[in-house]
């Protein structure tokens, strides 16, 4: 089960941009599709056309520029109209998936949908159905269950209606913990018991939210118990607090020795450029990514990222950065709480020929130092190392 290949199908252009104070534009979404392709996304959600003119013709413009390999994919509602425009949009695409939804949510389906689980039931299959007419042989539908996070109680309805939407023409069935509410391993329970009960060649696939920031681990995990295709997206963007973050899943089931088919050196640069894409600044204690991911301040830390600085495991180092193609190594950082090994490694890397012997000696001026004013820079480090060299 391990040894199976992920597929990475990025909702940014989609989960992502719905989500943000200022969606963007035909240009931008070109950028942004132009970056998923050379990290080698296999499968990419373009839009959701039916929302806004702006998006139809952003999403008909990506379909047109997208390879020959990629799988180009559209959401819509489960209503014709929006299954139409999405059909429309794709024309241009080689490989086109209609993406359609809804929620099979007791507590949704009474109160926000306002409808029997019968009705819900109907209107889905009719929709794959309608979805799978309009596309030749070859193209795909994808099915997801809105709020399957909240379907324990009613998970036979659930099977049970995908049986019949399996049958209708949908060949990738997408769990979605649209709200995160659920522990990471009771919602893959409940997934696997739904995959076990669906035909052989039903592509299975999970959406999680970070409502409470167990994102990653519900989709790192789901994979384990089954799930082909994990819905992620660049700087984790989605409604709310987002989405799976394509960085740490990616990454995540690197370390566990996943194949991972995609090309991580540019995650960094993705990041960055999502960053400024958004509006929405990297925050420093980001996994992998934040300023911080980096950073040792404490002593024991440092110490211990000094002994194995330059070994293929660091004491303290969660991974090769470089494999995300961050240029730069890990690094310390000196406050009221570091170590002689800070100072030794910080000045040593300026290119001093420091000892530890010097720096232990000028540790607690440093340290003094620290407390009154917070981090010390290199700058103000290398003035104590200076100093205390000329006074020997
Ligand atoms: O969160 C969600 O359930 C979604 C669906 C449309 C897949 O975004
Ligand atoms: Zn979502």
């Amino acid at each position: 089960m391990g040894n199976r290949k992920p597929l990475f199908y990025d909702v940014t252009l989609r989960d992502g941009n719905q989500a943000l104070k200022n969606p963007w534009n035909f240009r931008q979404k070109e950028t942004i599709f132009m970056q998923l392709l050379k990290l080698g996304v296999q499968a990419i959600e373009i839009g959701f056309s039916g929302s806004s003119s702006m998006d139809f013709k952003a999403c008909r413009h990506l379909a047109l520029i997208a390879p020959p390999g990629v799988v180009v994919s559209g959401l819509a509602r489960a209503k014709e109209k929006d299954i139409l425009k999405v059909a429309e949009a794709l024309t241009g695409a080689n490989r086109k998936r209609i993406h359609t939804f809804i929620s099979f949510s007791p507590f949704h389906m009474e109160n926000v949908l306002k409808k029997s689980p019968e009705d819900v039931r109907k209107i889905a299959v009719e929709a794959v159905r309608f979805a799978h007419s309009l596309l030749g042989e070859g193209q795909e539908i994808q099915f997801s269950v809105e709020h399957f996070g909240d379907c324990s109680e009613n998970l036979s309805f659930v099977i049970d209606s995908l049986q019949e939407i399996v049958a209708a023409g949908a060949t990738i069935i997408n769990l979605s913990n649209t709200v995160e509410r659920t522990r990471p391993l009771i919602f893959v329970e409940l997934m696997k018991t739904v995959f076990e009960n669906l035909p052989e060649g039903v592509i299975p696939s999970v959406h999680c939210h970070n409502d409470l920031g167990m994102a990653t681990a519900t989709s790192v995990e789901s994979y384990f118990a089954g799930a082909t295709q994990l819905e992620c997206s660049l700087n984790g963007l989605g409604e709310r607090a987002g989405i799976a973050n394509l960085y740490e899943v990616a990454m995540s089931l690197h370390n566990c020795g996943v194949e991972v088919p995609l090309d991580m050196s540019g995650f960094y640069e993705a990041a960055r450029l999502l960053a400024g894409m958004s509006q929405i600044p990297i925050p420093e204690k980001s996994p992998l990514i934040g300023s911080d991911a980096l950073v040792h301040r404490s002593s024991i830390h440092q110490d211990g990222a000094s002994k194995t600085a330059g070994m293929k495991k660091g004491a303290y180092r969660p991974v090769d950065p470089s494999l995300i193609g961050r240029s730069e190594s890990e690094r310390m950082g000196f406050t009221s709480q570091s170590g002689k090994m800070a100072i030794y490694e910080m000045i040593r890397r300026a290119g001093y020929a420091i000892t530890v012997e010097d720096a232990v000696r000028i540790l607690p001026t440093a340290r003094k130092k620290a407390e009154k004013i917070g981090e010390l820079s290199l700058e103000v480090l290398l003035d104590l190392y200076i100093q205390s060299v000329k006074s020997r």
